[in-house]
């Protein structure tokens, strides 16, 4: 399964690369095994206490009352902290000077705005006084009437979509395309609020020493967050030190900087000695975002061979009362399908609920499960394969731009998948399918498709004469692999194996990685790295080619190339100079690259830039209950160049058991009448455990990507849930008929 990858597009020095393309284990896997590995909340600086966050129990109000006295008598209670005496602040929480600065709950009033909400924050010696002191704080409320729901109130057109996206976009005539179609499907869809769910909750062990600041704390985004921290407290990015080396998740929660984890900090410049706070599981659900519910209109026109003639995608989604993040929801219809004319369009509607945020392929996931779902019912209006159909409508330019895609393998995805799972000689019709215990058996299929992003980064690498070197980067393993990955990378981009390289990354005081985000980071971050690395190596190349007593003497520009600590004549490789003896003879101890990640910006402008992939999947139902189990998942994904086939199956698994989740079990449920959550816990909101993945296979299939970047790197880190959600649902509907079009599917939807 591991692809064949041709060094063709690697540049010069990297062109022998040993470490890119290898299954290596993960670097920190025995630390983490062992318990070794440190976590933010694992810390104790001496003289540590601990706070706990009270939250409220209304969705809408204000609070009257807090019992702070109660608190405060509570042995070992050593401060309460509440918006009569935290600590001022350099900038309102709720200013918003650019769209990726969201407003935070910091105590600034008595308002309440979503349940959850942080209202209060009881400092003391032990974690269990603290507890106990904001249980004491008996919270009283006058409470507003909340605002629950899709049909809440209003719905008005956002100003733009996901990152900077119009809310509705438009090519081509869709009515007329509606109207003269020979097959029509209509159909609207309903997804619920999703939360994030990492293991780890969010947590911070803060400590000040006068303006300066060292914090323990999981981050996706430490730049950032050093960025927004020190706007808040009015003190210098660079006195803010955050150490992230380990994250237990994120999923796009730990992106940016969450309120609670600011009160944290705020708590410690209260009493002035080290705090570490760490949010409860229900605290989890509120303040630190959320995926908003959906509610999507699918309106597809076909020929009578199944040719599109217009594809519709309306999503209604929600949004907080005092933010503005808007899931894109429909924008997943603009880059799978060829149609003639294709309409995508976004409302929302104002609730009370804590900020949505980006949540495992925000938007993509959310509107493939219902794009793959309604092409599954056009292709049955046509009397197609589902297969078959989406073959007929193949892009081969990105249809909502007409530009060419910088690379797509996805045909090949299809074959691949199909033959892998067996799906040539699967009926059309549904309920056909038994296995020898009774169970009705069914097939479904789905698209995949993400978009091929990178931000910014940079990197420092070094190349020493003892024969190491060491690259540095700010970067962030959140369990995705990255600290091995981009290691492979950084090995390649120097010359060196990886056993000879040391790699720091994870703290904030080394250059900035970037955002773990986006299905980015390998990227971005890589491509950072990589441009160090050779930065560092054309000065070796340099010191060698201008130096007579060099076998690489005269070598000319890009004539030389790097591995295994030598620098050879690329057009006579018998000639070749070791590091050591390079940088002994120049004097030198060291030679040093600094490197930013970035493509070519002509590149980035004509192409569409995008990995895809193919799930099919197989569910059993039982005929007389309803119940429901997955029993395959095959999924095949081409994602340009693969760095470390190991990691990146690994995430394929975990986007495809995300997939499985969103159409079967995540959902956020809310009390209608006082806006609470219902299911605030890891026991009641449902996720995949052990017992529900099935036997799933991820296939790596080939593809060569000259564009997006010089590695050649896409994304895989979001790209499976897309495509599988569907593919389950259309699997569901295979084996039963029943055509569920609210997720996650019920058992009462199939009896
Ligand atoms: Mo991801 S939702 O881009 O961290």
């Amino acid at each position: 399964m591991t692809p064949d990858i041709s060094l063709s597009q690697v540049p010069a020095h990297a062109r022998h690369g040993s470490s890119i393309g290898r299954p290596l284990t993960r670097r920190e896997g025995v630390l983490k095994v062992t318990g070794v590995a440190r976590y933010a909340a694992d810390n104790h600086p001496a003289g540590m206490l601990y706070a706990v966050l009270a939250a409220s129990r209304i969705a809408r109000g204000r609070v009257t009352c807090l019992d702070v006295p109660a608190a405060m008598a509570h042995p070992g209670v050593v401060a309460v902290m509440t918006p009569a005496n935290r600590p001022a602040l350099a900038l309102d929480p709720d200013a918003k000077l650019h769209p990726f600065m969201f407003r935070l709950d910091l105590l600034q009033s008595d308002a309440v705005r979503y349940a959850n909400q942080p209202i209060a924050v009881v400092i003391a010696e032990t974690l269990e006084a603290a507890t106990e002191g904001a249980a004491l704080l008996a919270p009283r409320y006058e409470a507003l009437p909340a605002r629950v729901g899709l049909d809440a109130g209003e719905s008005f057109v956002p100003p733009v979509v996901g990152v900077g996206h119009p809310a509705e976009q438009l090519v081509g005539d869709v009515e007329a395309g509606l109207a003269s179609a020979a097959r029509r499907v209509d159909a609207t869809y309903e997804t619920p609020a999703q939360y994030h769910n990492a293991m780890e909750p969010h947590a911070v062990v803060a400590a000040w020493d006068g303006d300066s600041l060292s914090l323990d704390m999981p981050s996706q985004g430490m730049a950032m967050a050093q960025a927004r921290l020190a706007g808040l407290l009015g003190i210098a990015p660079e006195n803010i030190m955050i150490r992230s080396p380990f994250l237990g998740g994120g999923f796009g929660s730990k992106g940016l900087i969450a309120g609670p984890q600011v009160l944290g900090i705020l708590a410690a410049r209260l009493v002035g000695r080290p705090v570490k706070l760490v949010l409860r599981r229900e605290q989890m659900y509120g303040p630190v975002g959320h995926r908003p519910p959906t509610r999507q209109r699918l309106r597809i026109g076909a020929g009578a061979d199944g040719t599109l003639t217009a594809l519709a995608h309306h999503a209604l989604i929600t949004t907080s009362t005092f933010d503005d993040f808007f899931e894109p929801a429909a924008d997943a219809s603009h880059t799978l399908y060829a149609s003639p004319a294709i309409a995508t369009s976004h409302t929302a509607v104002r609730i009370d609920t804590g900020t949505p945020m980006f949540m495992r392929a925000p938007g993509e996931a959310t509107g493939s499960i219902a794009l793959e779902s309604a092409i599954d019912e056009a292709a049955l209006a046509c009397r197609m394969d589902p297969l078959a159909f989406r073959l007929k409508n193949y892009a081969e330019v990105e249809p909502i731009s007409g530009k060419p895609f910088s690379s797509k393998a996805l045909r090949a995805c299809y074959a691949q998948g199909a033959d892998r799972f067996g799906w040539a000689g699967r009926p059309l019709a549904p309920r056909q399918m038994r296995d020898a215990a009774g169970m009705l058996v069914g097939w479904g299929m789905g698209t995949a498709t993400f978009p091929a992003l990178m931000f910014q980064a940079e990197a420092r690498a070094v190349i020493r004469r003892n024969g190491g070197g060491v690259v540095e980067i700010g970067a962030h393993d959140m369990g995705q692999g990255a600290w091995t990955a981009l290691a492979q990378i950084a090995a390649d981009a120097v010359g060196l194996g990886i056993e000879q390289l040391e790699f720091r990354s994870g703290t904030s005081d080394l250059p900035d990685g970037g955002i773990a985000g986006g299905s980015a980071h390998t990227a971005t971050a890589g491509m950072a790295i990589h441009a160090a690395g050779g930065e560092a190596v054309a000065r070796l190349a340099e010191l060698a080619m201008d130096d007579a007593r060099s076998p690489l003497f005269g070598a000319g520009n890009a004539g030389v190339v790097a591995r295994d600590g030598r620098l050879f004549r690329r057009d006579d490789e018998s000639r070749s100079e070791s590091y050591a003896d390079i940088l002994t003879r120049a004097g030198l101890a060291q030679v040093e690259g600094r490197g930013k990640s970035g493509g070519d910006p002509a590149a980035q402008t004509a192409y569409a830039m995008h990995a895809h992939g193919a799930v099919f999947a197989e569910v059993k139902v039982d005929p007389d209950l309803g119940q429901l189990r997955v029993t395959r998942l095959v999924g095949a994904f081409a994602a340009g160049r693969i760095i470390n086939p190991r990691m990146v199956r690994s995430q394929y698994y975990g986007g495809m058991i995300w997939g499985m989740a969103f159409a079967l079990h995540e959902e956020a449920v809310t009390d209608r009448r006082s806006g609470r959550m219902l299911n605030a816990n890891l026991a009641d909101y449902h996720i995949p455990v052990n017992a529900d993945v099935p036997e799933m296979e991820a296939l790596l299939v080939e593809e060569h990507d000259p564009h997006v970047n010089a590695l050649g790197i896409k994304g895989v880190g979001e790209i499976a849930i897309t495509g599988t959600g569907g593919a389950v649902a259309n699997a569901v509907w295979h084996a039963t008929g029943m055509r569920a079009r609210r997720f996650p599917i019920r058992i009462d939807d199939l009896v």
